[in-house]
């Protein structure tokens, strides 16, 4: 199983999901393929969400994507359960998101899924320090390197 692979195992098929700094989007459109759920491609780079927009399988899965252009720090907690997935988007802007939405009283009912960050340890804590579980952690190798999944979760909403 690859990273990509491995991350989209780890999302709950009923959840919608937000894909963030999803890049060429290829974790979302995954998820598209595995669920019937919305998948949100967030990236703070109009770019990336301009040269999504052109793809066909984005046009194909219309009604279930939606293209957002903004900074992961300044999205709103989700009032419904989603699977929120951080892959390659960095530490400081998964550590602001968790801050302000850490006091939503709908924090805790959404999957975290870490796919590969880097400080991963720091992040690990940091999901555990808020409160959450860490439910499933898997290692993939790829190529000389050793990627971290790690899914963090209420364990009660499990
Ligand atoms: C290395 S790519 C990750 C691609 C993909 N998620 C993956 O793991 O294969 C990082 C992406 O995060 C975006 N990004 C960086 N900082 C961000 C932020 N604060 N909010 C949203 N997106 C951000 C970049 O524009 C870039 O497209």
């Amino acid at each position: 199983m690859n990273r990509l692979e491995a991350i989209v195992s780890c999302t709950h098929h009923l959840y919608p999901t937000f894909d963030i700094g999803c890049d060429h989007g290829y974790i979302g459109l995954s998820c598209l393929l595995k669920s019937q759920s919305h998948v949100t491609f967030v990236d703070a780079s109009q770019h990336v969400i301009n040269r999504l927009a052109e793809r066909q399988m984005v046009s194909d899965f219309k009604g279930r994507c939606r293209l957002r252009t903004t900074r992961a720090e300044h999205l709103k907690c989700p009032e419904k359960p989603h699977n929120i997935i951080f892959a390659g988007v960095g530490f400081l802007p998964i550590k602001r998101l968790l801050s302000a939405w850490r006091s939503s009283p709908q924090f805790f009912q959404h999957r975290y899924i870490l796919g590969a960050q880097t400080h991963a340890g720091y992040l690990e804590r940091l999901l555990d320090d808020v409160g959450l579980d860490l439910i499933h952690i898997r290692e993939i190798q790829e190529g000389q390197r050793t990627r971290r999944i790690v899914v963090a979760e209420n364990a009660c909403a499990a």
